[in-house]
Parts: C-alpha cells; structure tokens; sequence
C-alpha cells in the first residue's frame, strides 16, 4: 500500500483532535471538509466563528461536525492564560503581556494541545516556521529524553530506485540553523525513529559531508564525523554511517569504491544533513529537478506533534500533515 495510504488508515485506527490555528484560511477550510470527511481525524478550526463560516460559504464548503473554536468566545481562554504565564514567568512573562499573547491564534492552538484539548497542531499556510516553532518550542517543548526538536521531509522521487524505492527521509532542512555534533547526532538518531515508525522502513543512515571516510578534513568534516560517532555510541542498534558523501550514500558502484566497508553505503535511506543551509537546499534542489514530492517539513522530538505547513502549500498537503500529525499523536505517552 502506498505510504500515505497506510498512514490515513493507522490515524483511522484511532482518531485524533488536531487544531488548525488558521482557521479562516482558505486552504485550511477547504482541508478541513476534507479531513472530516475522510473521517481520519477531529479538525478544529480556531478563528472568529462568524469569519469562518462566511468564507466556507463563499467557498461552497459544507464545515458541518468540524468543530469551530472562537479564542474570545472560548471558556478556556483564561486557564490558558494563567497556565502560560505559570510556564513562561520566570522568563520574564507577566500576566498582562499572557493575556494579550495567548489570543493569538498560534499561541492559542498550542495552548489547546499543552492542556490536552486538541492531540496535536498544524499550521504554516500564512505564517513563516519560526512564527510556529516558537510557541511549540516554548511551550511544548522537547519529549522526554530528546534534547533538540528537529524536522524530516519524506521525499518521494518518481521513477527512482534510491533510497526505499524512491522514498528517503531527509533531516533536519527546516528548523535548526547550524546544529552541533551533540546535536547533529541526536538528529541522525531521531530521523531513525521516524524511518521505523512512522514510514515502516528499516533507516539506513547517512551522516552526509562533502569527505567519504576521511577523503577530506577540517571542522566541517570533523563536526560530522565526531556527530556519527558519537549517535553510534548512543545507539548502536541503529545503522547509521560517515562521513559520507551524498554519491557514496546512495549509489552502489560509488560506495563499493569509496567506502566498501559500509553498511550503509550506497543503500542509505535517511541523509542526515550537516547545517540548514544544506538541508533546506538540498530537498529544494531533488523537488524540483528530480519532481519529486516532498512531504513537510514534519517535525520530531516535541513532546506532543506540532507541524508546519509551507506557506505555497494546496490544501492536499494540509490534509497530508495531518493525517501524519494524528499518528504521531498517537505515540505520545
Ligand atoms: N529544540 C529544542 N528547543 C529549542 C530549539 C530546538 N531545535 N531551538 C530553540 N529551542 C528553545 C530554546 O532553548 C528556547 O527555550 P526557552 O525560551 O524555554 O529558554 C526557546 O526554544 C526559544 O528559543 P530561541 O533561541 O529564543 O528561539 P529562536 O528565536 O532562535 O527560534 C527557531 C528558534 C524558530 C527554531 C529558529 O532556530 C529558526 O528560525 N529556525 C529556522 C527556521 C527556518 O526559517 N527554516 C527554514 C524555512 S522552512 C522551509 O523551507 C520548509
């Protein structure tokens, strides 16, 4: 069965509530319809009830049963005040300046889920990453035993026999701008977790660099060596392998060459980038040259599923990340 196909039916199997901060955006309504619809998950709209459902209507959408939730009309507006005051006081917050953060929509969505009134939340069709990863990062924060948040796009590259048929995972292209060796490591291990739970797949990773097994040196080499290592140590049940160029990685004939000892050589499944700036690059650069889809950014390592939307997103791709926020719900402990 087709990868997205297998994740409708497992977030089926049982259904989570996942808010949609911007609720009066038109993608996100039109998504919701889909979602209830399909039935694979609760969608809850938050936005001015009355906005919401006069664009539904100029849209033609039918939003019965999705549930609508207006911050000012809402009687947990003010737990959720006090609750995000209690969480953020000692970093300056007052009670004053909670009133007024928490009605945004994205603080508010994020508030829902922290209080366990929503499983998860997506957004990212009219605001930028950093505008969501915030609130999540303050307020949710990371889950137990995971040091640093990060994301993975699930590449499927048409007509390719790379990776798992054409699917490879690729982190971390959204969030952490220059990460280090702790955390490149803790990276590499996280986008392991995600290749076996959630895509179903056996990670073969690939710590990438522009040096093979020692072909080149210095501080870039060496922060992504150092990294595999060090995710070798923590967890050595997973294959992960560099550094590795990203021709050694995936293709057979370059990796019996350049590193022949490898495991994960040329069958690498997950590339696990270096910094953002390659990362973010690189799935632009196999999106569009090699038309390939590209599934997210979908993060990992929050205590409870926060996901990002990219602002040219259809609201296919709405349906998509929610449909893969739902399952991730479904792992929080
Ligand atoms: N994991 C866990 N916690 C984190 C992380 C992380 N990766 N990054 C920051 N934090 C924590 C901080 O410790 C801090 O906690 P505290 O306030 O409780 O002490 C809190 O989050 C806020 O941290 P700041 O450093 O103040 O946040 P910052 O302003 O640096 O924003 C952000 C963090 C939003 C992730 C930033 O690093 C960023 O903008 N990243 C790049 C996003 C981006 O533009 N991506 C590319 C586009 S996406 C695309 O093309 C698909």
């Amino acid at each position: 069965m087709e990868l997205m196909n297998k994740i409708l039916e497992v977030a089926k199997s049982d259904k989570k509530r996942i808010v949609l901060p911007e609720g009066n955006e038109e993608r996100t309504i039109t998504a919701a319809q889909h979602i209830q619809a399909q039935g694979f998950a609760y969608p809850v709209l938050v936005g001015d009830d009355k906005e919401i459902l006069d664009k539904a209507n100029e849209l033609g959408v039918d939003l019965t049963g999705v549930e609508i939730v207006n911050p000012e009309k809402s009687d947990r507006l003010q737990a959720y005040i006090e609750s995000f005051y209690e969480l953020r006081k000692n970093k300056g917050m007052t009670i004053e300046k909670a009133e007024k953060i928490v009605r945004d929509p994205l603080y508010f969505g994020t508030m829902m889920v922290k209080l366990d009134d929503a499983d998860g939340m997506v957004s990212g069709a009219i605001h930028t990453t950093g505008d969501l990863l915030r609130p999540g990062l303050q307020i949710i924060k990371t889950a137990p035993g995971v040091s640093v948040v990060s994301s993975f796009f699930i590449m499927m590259v048409p007509g390719s026999n790379y990776g798992e048929e054409g699917m490879l995972l690729f982190s971390d292209c959204a969030v952490n701008p220059n990460p280090n060796e702790d955390q490149l490591a803790a990276i590499a291990i996280a986008t392991a977790e995600t290749a076996k739970n959630l895509c179903k797949i056996d990670p073969k990773v690939a710590m990438l660099s522009f040096s093979t097994m020692g072909s080149a040196d210095g501080d870039l080499v060496t922060k992504v060596r150092n990294a595999t290592e060090k995710a070798k140590e923590l967890r050595p049940d997973l294959l992960i392998d560099g550094e590795l160029q990203l021709d050694a990685a995936i293709v057979k004939k370059v990796a019996d060459q350049k590193a022949p000892n490898s495991k994960v050589a040329g069958k690498a499944n997950v590339l696990v980038f270096p910094d953002l700036q390659a990362g973010n690059i690189g799935y632009k650069l196999v999106q569009r040259f090699a038309n390939a889809e590209a599934i997210g950014p979908i993060c990992q390592g929050f205590a409870k599923p926060i996901n990002d939307l990219s602002r040219g997103c259809s609201y296919e791709d709405i349906v998509k990340v929610v449909a893969i926020t739902a399952v991730q719900a479904q792992s929080v402990k």
